[in-house]
């Protein structure tokens, strides 16, 4: 059985997406057998893949939203076999055919219908607490809150948990409130006082809800914006680097939450469901 896990922000340009395609491809070096899922309609994940940039100008191809659309489909078939990894492009053609849908077990529905092929789903999200994310999170064992160090940035992460925490379907809420959170701090710049200052502070963010944080921290590295550009994820293209490090480490911290059920944080464990 997968583990499941949603990356998450009510901000855009966190490294949410470049998250998602690094920590997949970490894993799949790990041998594990990983599917990501882009409910972002940008469609990013396709973007920062060589060779797979057209599946966003193209709207007979099969996305998530065509799966949200129609449940007859076989979500099989929109599985891309890529090169580092396999996954379910989104695109905006697809998306807006799903605008007025509501049900928010419909990822969760597809997901049943392929989670045996894999032992890690992860699930790209878009920056807004819509119906795609609210799916992602309700289909989700865990759930990674990606945030650079900027005051948007982790005001979308204390708004999102505080708006969750209450949300007006008293389901999600209890099921936001009960699943494992981590934190992911992305951008990082060691000299900064400000950025150490701030990981002093959200330390200790466990007591307020906000979830774990996790130990690796992404630097912020100019390479990262170029390997986008190249269509091949960091951990990939340039391993040596401390983002490819970090990144790497993540894929043991989720390969060993799988084995195991525990994510370790920098101060705290918290359980998840055991993948296996
Ligand atoms: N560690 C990093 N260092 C420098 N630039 C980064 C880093 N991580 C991501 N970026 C860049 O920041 C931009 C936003 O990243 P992206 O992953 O698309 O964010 P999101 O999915 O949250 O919108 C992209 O241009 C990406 O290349
Ligand atoms: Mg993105």
């Amino acid at each position: 059985m997968a583990l499941i896990t949603a990356i998450i922000n009510f901000k855009g340009g966190v490294a949410k997406t470049t998250t998602t395609i690094n920590l997949a491809s970490g894993l799949k070096k790990l041998k594990e057998r990983v599917l990501v899922i882009d409910t972002d309609p940008q469609g990013n994940v396709a973007v920062n893949l060589q060779g797979t940039e057209d599946i966003i100008l193209d709207s007979k191809v099969l996305t998530i939203s065509a799966l949200f659309q129609d449940s007859r489909i076989d979500p099989n078939k929109a599985i891309i076999k890529g090169e580092y990894f396999d996954y379910i492009p989104n695109n905006l053609y697809a998306y807006q055919r799903t605008q007025g849908l509501s049900d928010y077990r419909l990822l969760k529905q597809i997901i049943d219908k392929v989670k045996h092929k894999y032992d890690q789903i992860i699930i790209d999200t878009p920056p807004y607490l819509g119906f795609d994310a609210i799916n992602a999170i309700y289909s989700a064992d865990a759930l990674m809150l990606v945030t650079d160090f900027s005051k948007a940035s982790l005001t979308g992460v204390q708004i999102l948990v505080s708006v969750l925490d209450k949300w007006h379907e008293k389901n999600i809420a209890k099921i936001f409130r009960d699943k494992p959170k981590t934190i992911l701090f992305t951008m990082h710049q060691p000299k900064t006082l400000l950025h150490r200052e701030l990981l002093e502070s959200v330390e200790d963010s466990k007591a307020v809800g906000m979830g774990i944080m996790l130990k690796e921290r992404i630097p912020r590295l100019l390479k990262v914006v170029e390997d986008g550009y190249d269509g091949i994820p960091t951990v990939i293209a340039n391993p040596r680097t401390k983002v490819a490090t970090e990144y790497k480490s993540l894929a043991d911290t989720w390969y060993f939450a799988r084995q195991m059920g525990q994510i370790v944080g920098s101060r705290y464990i918290v359980d998840v469901p055991k993948g296996l």
